[in-house]
């Protein structure tokens, strides 16, 4: 490849490595490419690595050189998470790809300084080990973070990282509802999507402390925590093979925010991070049923590579919208009622059978504190909705969380931060709708219940709803030619 490229542009072109490697493969000329692609890293679960695994040692190496680096570096670890609390995209579609990039660097950062070639950054499963692993433990460890909430025995809620729920979000074939809601800047409000809003949202503030704040990368349970999202993205599109949107917006956009191993400043675009995960790194399954990483021919390889540059659309449409006549304002111990006109053609289409379109929530211009203690379960149809509410109760849709950083942000406390959240109805509607008692309905009433989270009371803290729309959220692809 050296005629394609000089040593310089290897380093400083968009994507590095992996539009590099992507395009000698694809021409078939490099067979060391070949090889590399072939045994690139794999990204383990930590639950599986000893105390004193290599990789943990690495990892722990790396931290602590990146601490003692001076703050004119940019590798320098407060700096790298500087990056983040700057630039850090949530509540709209560049959350993922960006966060993947952030990633990609800093895996790189730390073979570097932890001197470790063969380093690649663990993986937290939280839905098989909800609780922080003992490896992030330990006065004088550095992947120890003092300002932590969580204790080393807490339990993640299953609410937010359960098989049931992860199974759920991974089965949306929806981008727009599996990821989030688009967006043309990097930090424009959207809407969270589910795994942006239930497993992300709540981890980062069940472990409060840094991981509660835009500086959460102080935090190296943060890295692992992400890595585990990524895992998520993977798993999503590239095993089950769900299309990520082709919105030429979201491809071309391009991050500037990062810093190689050699502390040069790197641009990637969307697209080229959608090939990290072929090219560049893999992972040990963190769903049950994955199969193990295996190689893949260059052809197979290639077939990925086109299936996910090719994308598909991704559409929500909204045929119901219902502007509260004044702002719905719900706070711990106070659940909320909105209302929504429905038309019963459109939920009896949820029901037809085998109908596979979903009924989609979406609960907007909602306005949170900055580190939100709480977080917010949603019920259809259960006036007496309380926090003892079970979540085996027929009515419960969901439980989402906010992730919101005003000041990393440079918002006034008092600035609302109309962020939204889409909820997928259509499974309650069916469940409640198999009793009979839903589908001649004329309006559905949907309930807000605040909850705090464990160890925190969330006292006096409110949240305000400006609007609620209901959408038809065809399969992707459907109706296309
Ligand atoms: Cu940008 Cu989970 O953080």
């Amino acid at each position: 490849m050296g005629h394609l490229f000089s040593r310089r542009d290897f380093l400083l072109q968009a994507g590095g490595a992996a539009s590099t490697l992507g395009l000698a493969l694809l021409t078939g000329s490099c067979e060391s490419c070949v090889q590399q692609i072939a045994h690139r890293p794999i990204r383990r679960n930590i639950a599986h690595l000893a105390a004193n695994d290599p990789i943990v040692e690495t990892y722990k190496a790396a931290v602590s050189a990146m601490k003692a680096l001076p703050m004119s570096d940019p590798r320098n670890w407060t700096n790298q998470a500087s990056i983040h609390n700057n630039h850090c995209p949530h509540g709209n579609w560049f959350f993922l790809p960006w966060h993947r990039a952030y990633l990609l660097y800093f895996e790189r950062i730390c073979r570097k300084l932890g001197g470790n070639k063969d380093f690649a950054l663990p993986y937290w499963n939280w839905t098989q080990q909800p609780s922080i692993p003992s490896h992030f433990w330990g006065a004088g460890n550095p992947l120890y973070d003092s300002t932590r909430v969580a204790t080393a025995s807490d339990v993640v809620p299953s609410e937010f990282v359960g098989q049931p729920v992860m199974d759920s979000i991974l089965s949306e074939p929806n981008f727009l509802l599996f990821a989030s809601g688009e967006s043309t800047t990097q930090r424009g409000f959207s809407t969270y999507g589910e795994l942006e809003a239930t497993p992300h949202n709540n981890i980062h503030n069940f472990v409060g402390g840094h991981m509660a704040t835009f500086m959460s990368p102080l935090d190296p349970v943060f890295w692992c925590h992400h890595n585990m999202i990524d895992c998520c993205w993977v798993d999503w599109n590239l095993v089950r093979h769900n299309n990520n949107t082709n919105d030429s917006t979201w491809m071309n956009f391009a991050f500037s925010d990062f810093v190689d191993e050699a502390a040069s400043p790197v641009s990637v675009k969307v697209v080229t991070t959608l090939l990290m995960p072929i090219l560049s790194y893999q992972y040990e399954p963190c769903e049950p049923g994955e199969p193990a990483p295996a190689g893949l021919s260059p052809a197979q390889t290639q077939a990925l590579q086109q299936f996910v540059k090719r994308g598909a659309p991704a559409q929500l449409k909204f045929t119901q919208r219902f502007a509260p006549p004044r702002a719905l304002t719900g706070s711990v111990g106070k659940p909320v009622t909105g209302s929504i006109k429905v038309e019963p053609e459109a939920l009896r289409a949820v029901f037809e059978s085998g109908s596979k379109a979903q009924l989609v929530l979406r609960l907007g211009g909602i306005d949170v504190p900055s580190k939100p203690e709480f977080f917010v379960r949603a019920f259809v149809n259960k006036p007496d909705a309380t926090i003892q509410t079970p979540l085996e109760d027929p009515h419960y849709a969901g439980s989402f969380g906010f992730f919101i950083d005003k000041t990393a942000m440079r918002m006034p406390e008092s600035e609302s931060s109309p962020i939204g959240v889409l909820v997928n109805l259509s499974p309650t509607l069916r469940r409640l709708g198999a009793g009979g008692a839903i589908s001649k309905q004329q309006a559905l009433d949907i309930q807000l219940v605040a909850v705090p989270y464990p160890r925190r009371e969330a006292k006096g803290e409110q949240f305000t709803l400006r609007q609620l729309e209901l959408g038809m959220m065809p399969l992707p692809g459907a109706g296309q030619p």
